[in-house]
């Protein structure tokens, strides 16, 4: 498996008449926010990639119990990532934008896919690791554990050719591949296996106080994390008081100037201008200087971002509608691998009367 490239596609590349290939991707509603992580590794080629694919994307609210949440906070964090969605640029009109449980069949083909997983596979998902490690493996649940099986489930019901993510994703995407070929080989071929649509640039965004560490939710500083709904100006602050690295050169190096490099990274990915050109236009000025004209264009980024989310939140009825279509659009796809799947597991078919 390779990080891709923008995959070139045609208007019509499937092979099946004029259906576009797909692209289905989640994000998890476990913040009031979502941080410049999520965005630049994983949303804005959401965006993009709607241009010329079907494009599937979802609230992963199931994903989200394996640790425990206030039910009062998670549903209202489910419709801010809705909001978030669509002021990112998520078309409602484009994409089927939806909340993973409103699809049972998620959960459903999650199942199977258990049975078909081995103990030990899933015991060597790293993230399992990671997020247990803090309180003990006996303390985390089960349904942690099998976390990465359930977002098999999750992209194998929409058969997408891309499924773009951020770094951390990828040994999931690897078991996504694994366990399809699997049940195409034990039964009969039914899933595609799907590709990850990694960009290298963004790949990893890492955290502005802790630069070799990935910018996460569960940082250990909010201060290491740019929030999208944050205040323009505490955002803009962020950066100003980011870690940079011993020098005063303005060079990207990302095992000598991490935290530079960083900020680099961010920056070119918000203008469009590339690094080197970033590089010699800072070339002889300091870490101030650079810092400055990032926290303006930051401001400048989050501004209608923010503006535009809360609009959306003041609107819940539209939100809604947007997750009902989607979720009927999901389900008439996912429902019917989910049937193909239950008759090549032998399951008798049920007969209305
Ligand atoms: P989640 O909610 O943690 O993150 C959403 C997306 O943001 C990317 N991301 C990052 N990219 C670059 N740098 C970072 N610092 C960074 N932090 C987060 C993630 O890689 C992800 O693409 N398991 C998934 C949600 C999920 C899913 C799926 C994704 C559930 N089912 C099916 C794809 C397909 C997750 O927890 O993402």
């Amino acid at each position: 498996m390779s990080t891709s490239t923008a995959p070139q596609v045609a208007a019509s590349g499937s092979g099946t008449g004029t259906a576009r290939p797909r692209v289905l991707s989640g994000i998890q509603p476990t913040a009031d926010s979502f941080h410049f992580g999520n965005y630049l590794g994983a949303l804005r080629q959401w965006v993009d990639l709607q241009e010329n694919y079907e494009p599937f994307f979802f609230i992963a609210d199931q994903h989200a119990i394996t640790v425990e949440q206030d039910p009062k906070v998670l549903r209202d964090r489910c419709l801010r990532a809705a909001a978030q969605l669509i002021a990112a640029g998520v078309d409602p009109e484009r994409s089927a934008i939806f909340m993973q449980s409103h699809v049972p069949a998620h959960a459903q083909l999650s199942w199977v896919l258990q049975c078909l997983t081995g103990f030990g596979e899933a015991r060597r998902m790293t993230q399992f690791k990671d997020k247990s490690a803090k309180g003990g493996e006996g303390a985390a649940s089960v349904g942690l554990f099998t976390y990465p099986i359930l977002m098999s489930s999750d992209i194998l019901l929409y058969r997408p050719h891309y499924v773009p993510v951020g770094e951390d994703q990828r040994q999931h995407l690897e078991l996504t591949r694994d366990l399809a070929q699997r049940f195409n080989h034990r039964y009969k071929k039914t899933f595609r296996l799907p590709e990850p649509y990694i960009l290298k640039a963004t790949a990893k965004i890492t955290d502005l106080q802790e630069p070799t560490a990935k910018m996460s939710k569960s940082a250990s500083s909010a201060n290491g994390i740019i929030d999208m709904l944050d205040d323009p100006k505490v955002s803009a602050k962020k950066i100003r008081s980011a870690v940079t690295d011993s020098g005063s050169e303005v060079r990207f190096d990302t095992a000598e100037k991490p935290g530079v490099s960083n900020l680099l990274t961010i920056y070119s990915a918000l203008t469009g201008t590339s690094i080197e050109e970033l590089v010699g236009q800072y070339d002889g000025k300091g870490y101030g200087d650079f810092k400055k004209d990032l926290a303006e264009v930051v401001v400048e980024f989050v501004t209608p971002f923010r503006n535009r989310t809360l609009e959306l939140l003041d609107d819940k009825e539209t939100l809604n509608d947007v997750l009902a279509s989607g979720a009927a659009k999901a389900s008439a796809v996912a429902e019917r691998t989910l049937a193909d799947v239950y008759d090549r597991v032998g399951f008798v078919k049920p007969v209305s009367r």
